[in-house]
């Protein structure tokens, strides 16, 4: 895929994944249409995870479920709404060419077992396993703070599928490498790091939480450093890729992670006030940075910090 795109200096590897470029759209921000996967495309993204798919439809939680929250950060609690496997997998049935990897949720084996059964015979560059939703009982990080439950779910999707696996994971109760190390042991080839973080907003009128669900997940700009201390740690004690994730707004977040570690970096809060236009600006504004520093390409520059 992408053999004949310009950007060959900005391509990426993330084991058997070929990027044309770092950039990808986060798993939950616009990610269940193929028209708006195409339309990304176009505006030169290099991959797009999908918003998390679980076995059967899930609608979701009562607004409001997304606040802004001032400075480039959001607090959500969605609920994981999402079409269901099999919806799903006929809107990504006519998918040729969008390098489109899927991101599962689930809280048994078996239902991920059977959703890979389906996805696997569509044209996917892989999976991305949510093992670190914050706000939903039973799945997301509820199974990533229990190992065996990990170990036991990245080895049955390993086990239905060769494509390649991601597991997203975030900051729960357990130490974000040594759950990456789990994953890693069951199977997976790369790692995600971060989800949001467990967080609440409280309005002080009402004396009522703002989310109808009370307690949601904190992204944006407030939870960067979070994200790049994960991917350096993970990346420097773990030999897997990383993808990296949280409050990346700018091609200067994108470096800043790929330096940490990252070998492709997500993007997702910021669309809602930039659209996809933001990434062919970024793509642009990185590759005159791979210019400027005279580099050949740009995972030249993944994992720089680690010798600090
Ligand atoms: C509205 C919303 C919905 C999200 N839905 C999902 C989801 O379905 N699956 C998932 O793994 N992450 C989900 N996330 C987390 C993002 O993929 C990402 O990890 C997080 O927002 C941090 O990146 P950001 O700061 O660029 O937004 C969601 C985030 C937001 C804001």
């Amino acid at each position: 895929m992408n053999t004949n795109d310009k950007n060959h200096n900005l391509s990426v590897e993330l084991g058997k994944i070929h990027l044309r470029n770092p950039t990808m759209l986060a798993s939950g921000i616009l990610g269940i249409s193929q028209s708006i996967f195409e339309r990304l495309y176009h505006e030169n993204i290099g991959g797009i995870v999908t918003k998390s798919i679980s076995v059967n439809p899930m609608k979701g939680y009562p607004n409001p479920t997304v606040i802004p929250l001032g400075g480039g950060s959001y607090l959500n609690a969605v609920g994981l709404s999402n079409p269901g496997v099999n919806a799903f997998s006929k809107e990504l049935s006519q998918n040729k060419t969008i390098p489109i990897i899927i991101s599962l949720v689930g809280s048994s084996e078996k239902e991920f077992s059977k959703m890979v059964k389906i996805f696997d015979t569509l044209n996917i560059l892989g999976y991305e396993i949510n093992l670190s939703c914050p706000h939903v009982s039973k799945m997301g990080m509820e199974v990533g703070d229990d190992p065996e439950a990990v170990n036991k779910i990245v080895k049955t999707v390993r086990m239905n599928t060769t494509n390649p696996i991601s597991v997203k994971v975030g900051v729960g109760s357990i130490d974000v490498v040594e759950l990456a190390r789990v994953a890693l042991d069951a199977g997976a080839n790369m790692i995600t790091a971060i989800n949001t973080l467990r967080a609440m907003s409280i309005d002080v009128e009402t004396m009522m939480p703002i989310l109808s669900n009370r307690i949601g997940g904190l992204s944006g700009n407030a939870i960067k450093p979070i994200g790049i201390r994960c991917v350096y740690e993970i990346s420097k004690k773990l030999e897997a890729p990383v993808i990296g994730c949280g409050g990346v707004s700018s091609w200067k977040d994108v470096i800043e992670y790929m330096i940490a570690g990252a070998s492709a970096v997500q993007i997702g809060s910021v669309l809602g006030s930039t659209g996809p236009r933001i990434f062919n600006q970024i793509t642009k504004e990185l590759k005159n940075y791979v210019e400027k520093k005279g580099l050949r390409n740009i995972s030249e520059i993944i994992g720089i910090a680690h010798k600090y």
